[in-house]
């Protein structure tokens, strides 16, 4: 069923035979997209995405075939988006109700395309996920629980579902998802399958979200899944082998700079991956390898889309130029842990005055908040008119915006040589459409 709106060609004469990348837009560009707008805006690249998807798979299916993505949908759900990655072949990681929803009833995603993670869930949603057929990811005991409830529901049927666990790995925090991999659990999941007759657990899974994103991280993270399978499984092969998200994508010179030398590669992580894959699951005559499932979010959105706004007023206060723009902390602030963002000025043409070396800015979010600082000392001058490009905001930055004091901005976005509007702007409706 299609509930949403299609979209919207938009005609802007400065972007035909653009060269279409986000990090050379001009300020003709930007401003007759600003125009459009009437506010600041997202840029949403699906070209990049898939070069993404494609260098990303790529890297993985030539060391081992048998690997299928499956694309976070809390990392950016727009559906445009969503809709394009199916089209080229991902399926879809979901972690909730709702993303359940989008997946099968907005993109049209089978259920047997959608992998449902997550550590919270109602035991009807259980039900309706492992009835449909989709791949129920139990991350805790009490939802093995409601999955033998489901069995006992429907004896006739047979059952094939993951679990997710997770173990030490290295630069990588304590995990507080999953079920620890320790002996007593691995027994007590081999006790709980055997007492039901009709489910099957078929693959192990583990996300680290409080680790480095690094090569050596995901050696262990694969380590952990295949020597917890080779306990459970024995013998037998496992259906599948889950090694989650958290890869680095393709970014910014000026951001990639921030974390050292541990930025991998998609090549480098497909080595850490499939080399001990590979090790452990020699392919046979005869015998299928289990499925490599892959949930990347970062590492094929991030790098896909920009903030953009205008620069409304500079004002100078206890010597600091402050810049305002309407966006805010809240627009690209989300899951940075202190770096400095990749922000571009592009100058109003003809306007500027030579600078002085060494100018710095600040710029200040429209909000009501005193600490709404995006960016401090920006290098460079500016003045209003000219326009501020967030790079990388594809990922978590306009599913996390909230429409505090003002509602959410609407992405535009390329395909192929058409400019879409793939969301509207918020108003007052919108923000108030869930109250009485
Ligand atoms: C289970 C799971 N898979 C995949 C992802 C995507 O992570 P990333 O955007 O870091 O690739 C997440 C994000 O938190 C997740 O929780």
């Amino acid at each position: 069923m299609q509930t949403y709106e299609e979209y919207t060609d938009i005609h802007v004469p400065s972007f035909e035979k653009s060269p279409q990348r986000l990090q050379c837009l001009s300020h003709a560009q930007l401003k007759e997209l600003a125009d459009i707008a009437e506010d600041a805006y997202y840029l949403l690249d699906l070209n990049k995405v898939t070069d993404n998807y494609h260098k990303f798979r790529n890297c993985f299916a030539q060391q081992y075939e048998a690997c299928q993505i499956a694309y976070s949908f809390k990392t950016n759900y727009t559906p445009a988006l969503c809709r394009h990655l199916k089209a080229l072949g991902c399926f879809a990681e979901v972690v909730s109700k709702m993303e359940y929803d989008m997946a099968t009833k907005v993109v049209g995603y089978h259920p047997s395309q959608v992998i449902v993670n997550g550590p919270v869930h109602s035991q009807q949603f259980v039900e309706t996920v492992m009835t449909d057929g989709a791949l129920f990811n139990a991350d805790a005991w009490y939802l093995l629980a409601m999955v033998e409830k489901v069995c006992k529901r429907y004896p006739q049927r047979q059952f094939r579902i993951g679990v997710r666990i997770t173990y030490p790995i290295a630069q990588g925090g304590e995990s507080r998802f999953g079920i620890t991999c320790d002996k007593a659990n691995m027994s007590k999941l081999a006790s709980w399958q055997k007492s039901l007759n009709n489910c099957q657990i078929v693959g192990f899974h583990s996300h680290f979200s409080n680790s480095s994103r690094s090569f050596a991280s995901f050696s262990s993270r694969i380590n952990g899944l295949l020597s917890a399978s080779e306990t459970f499984f024995k013998a037998a092969l496992p259906h599948f082998i889950n090694v989650g998200g958290g890869f680095f994508g393709e970014m910014p010179d000026s951001l990639a700079s921030q974390y050292g030398q541990s930025v991998a590669t998609f090549e480098q992580y497909a080595d850490a991956v499939c080399s001990p894959m590979t090790a452990q699951y020699t392919p046979k005559r005869g015998e299928s390898q289990p499925l490599l499932l892959l949930e990347p979010g970062t590492a094929l959105v991030s790098n896909a889309m920009v903030f953009v706004a205008q620069v409304l007023e500079v004002k100078h206060r206890a010597g600091r130029a402050l810049a305002l723009i309407n966006g805010s902390n809240h627009n690209v602030n989300h899951k940075w842990q202190g770096e400095t963002l990749p922000v571009q000025v592009i100058p109003k043409p003809g306007s500027r005055s030579t600078s002085n070396l060494g100018e710095t800015f600040d710029l200040v979010g429209n909000t009501c908040i005193e600490k709404d600082v995006i960016c401090q000392g920006v290098k460079g001058s500016v003045q209003a008119g000219d326009f501020v490009v967030f790079q990388y905001m594809g990922g978590y930055s306009n599913v996390l915006k909230q429409p505090f004091i003002h509602p959410c901005q609407g992405i535009f976005a390329w395909q192929n040589q058409r400019l879409i509007k793939v969301k509207k702007n918020g108003d007052m409706h919108s923000v108030l459409y869930d109250y009485q």
